[in-house]
């Protein structure tokens, strides 16, 4: 970590204890929103979400250019992009494998994969035995991709998260790099509200995030780098990710949230965040060796959510 990328960390840490509050009340403005019953939960009806409010700390950053909307950001780097991600180390040795484990005995289950891209995740999940995938991402170059690797016993279709309420009721979803995409705290929530209403009751929700407690960092050698393109101390800062490997790189845009703000939009869709570190597994302790190991640990700047709906 750089001596500037430490400092950011610091003040985003002591910003996080700041704004913790003001977070939690944020929580219960969503829930007088979305979902105004105290009662037993209830899956709250899909619909466009309001026009944004405009928060008093004029958090939203709309300055978004053409190439950073989602749907097409991922068009000009999708090969690429899959390419460096075949043969990505840290994912081999401690990504996908914490990632993995969090989701648990799959065997039978129905799987809902956020974000698919090319589908990798679900295909390991049918691997280690789910019954059925349906991955979902809103870029049809990714979905072509996904489409030529396709197996047995998965569907992909081509949707937008935050957007397409819900499509049925899986025992496990999972979002291998998707919340971070939100644009705003309103889209975030709809995001984790499609989680929520696409949920078995008992289910669970395992994604792979920005770590929003570690946002910024990486280093070439580890695979990737985030760096601020904005204010690094303002909710939805625009974050540039580069992932290197295969003799290339490919960069990308993703939303800076504060881990209350994750906690808030989470909690007013009816669903509890937790955040799980990487674990290096022993043989890839031994493939990378010790100073790749401490390079990862010190510096790797994404991990685990995983979102239960909320015991009434
Ligand atoms: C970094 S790629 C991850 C792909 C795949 N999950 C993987 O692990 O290789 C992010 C993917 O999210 C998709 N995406 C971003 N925002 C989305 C949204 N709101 N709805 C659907 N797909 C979205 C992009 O099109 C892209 O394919």
């Amino acid at each position: 970590m750089t001596d500037k990328t430490a400092q950011l960390f610091d003040l985003d840490a002591v910003r996080n204890q700041r704004t913790a509050k003001a977070n939690r009340a944020k929580g219960e403005e969503f829930l007088d929103l979305f979902w105004p019953d105290d009662g037993p939960f209830v899956r709250p009806a899909y619909e466009e979400p309001p026009p944004e409010p405009r928060s008093e700390r004029g958090r939203k950053q709309t300055h978004v250019t053409e190439d950073c909307v989602m749907n097409t950001q991922y068009t000009p780097i999708a090969s690429a992009y899959v390419a460096i991600k075949d043969d990505d180390p840290a994912d081999r040795v401690a990504i996908f494998p914490t990632f993995y484990e969090a989701c648990g005995d799959v065997r039978g289950k129905s799987v809902l994969e956020l974000c698919c891209g090319e589908g990798r995740a679900g295909r390991g999940l049918l691997v280690r035995g789910a019954r059925h995938v349906v991955g979902v991402d809103e870029n049809p170059s990714m979905l072509a991709l996904a489409r030529e690797r396709q197996v047995a016993n998965t569907d992909y279709r081509q949707l937008t998260v935050g957007k397409m309420g819900q499509i049925g009721l899986f025992d496990l979803i999972v979002g291998p790099w998707t919340l971070h995409y939100s644009m705003s705290e309103l889209e975030l929530f709809a995001m984790f509200r499609d989680v929520a209403v696409n949920l078995k009751p008992g289910g669970l929700f395992v994604g792979l995030n920005e770590d929003p407690q570690r946002p910024f960092g990486g280093t070439e050698r580890i695979g990737s780098t985030s760096h601020p393109a904005g204010d690094p101390l303002v909710d939805g800062c625009p974050v540039t990710v580069t992932i290197y490997g295969n003799g290339e790189s490919a960069a990308f845009r993703t939303y800076h949230w504060f881990l209350g703000t994750y906690r808030a939009a989470a909690r007013a869709a009816g669903l509890e965040l937790s955040i799980i570190p990487f674990r290096i597994t022993a043989e890839g302790r031994t493939e990378m060796g010790d100073d790749w190991c401490r390079e990862f640990e010190a510096n790797i700047c994404s991990c685990v959510f995983v979102c239960r709906h909320i015991q009434t």
